[in-house]
């Protein structure tokens, strides 16, 4: 079968995870977290390029990725230039593999893969995804507050939408999807309806 590759970009916790889940479950498309990839750097401390240069499958599934910590941390050595340059090629190579890809990000639709079949830009209003995030960290055994999870994630999204390179944005012809008031099986059915259009 032809590659199709969907591009999910958008801030931390607007429900690009759920989101790219579902519907990689429902077209049979292999999903990458591409924020796993930033963390994992970001988590091997040292040399932040020399990480990301030699990264391996095991430093993905380290337990302590899903941290408040490892998102700062990813975030801070997200902006580095060499760091992003040296995931690109694994990245484009996922996304254009046989049967389909969903990749979630923040420069997927306007850098990894600007041909991107479907792109999706999903957001949803602070205060919705702090306290998203809080109850995710909290059942995670955190004991993190909400009033810290929201300055968390409006730290880390300043960061993620002003560095210089692969800002977050939603490419021009990105389908924006505000979850903010839609429940996740709605959320779910728009991207859905938005890949079928393009099959
Ligand atoms: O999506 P997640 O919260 O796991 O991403 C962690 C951090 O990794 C983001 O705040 C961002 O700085 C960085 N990231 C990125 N580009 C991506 C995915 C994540 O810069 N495609």
């Amino acid at each position: 079968t032809e590659p199709f590759t969907v591009a999910i970009d958008g801030p931390a916790a607007a429900g690009k995870g759920t989101i790219s889940r579902a519907v990689a479950a429902r077209f049979g498309f292999a999903h990458l977290d591409t924020g796993l990839l930033y963390r994992a750097v970001g988590a091997k401390g040292g040399d932040p390029v020399a990480a990301a240069k030699d990264l391996r499958p095991e430093d993905l599934a380290r337990d302590d990725l899903r941290s408040a910590e490892a998102g700062i941390a990813a975030s801070r050595v997200a902006a580095i230039p060499d760091v992003r340059a040296a995931l690109t090629d694994f990245q484009r190579a996922f996304a254009r593999r046989a049967g389909g890809a969903v990749l979630d990000g923040r420069d997927i639709g306007t850098v990894i893969c600007p041909e991107a079949e479907v792109k999706l830009y999903v957001t949803a209003s602070d205060e919705v995804r702090a306290e998203r995030r809080w109850r995710e960290l909290r059942d995670n055994g955190d004991t993190i507050s909400l009033v810290q999870v929201l300055d968390d994630l409006r730290a880390r999204d300043a960061r993620d939408r002003e560095r210089a390179t692969a800002p977050m944005r939603p490419a021009d012809d990105a389908l924006l999807l505000d979850t903010t008031e839609l429940t996740i099986d709605s959320a779910v059915e728009k991207a859905c309806k938005a890949i079928e259009r393009q099959l």
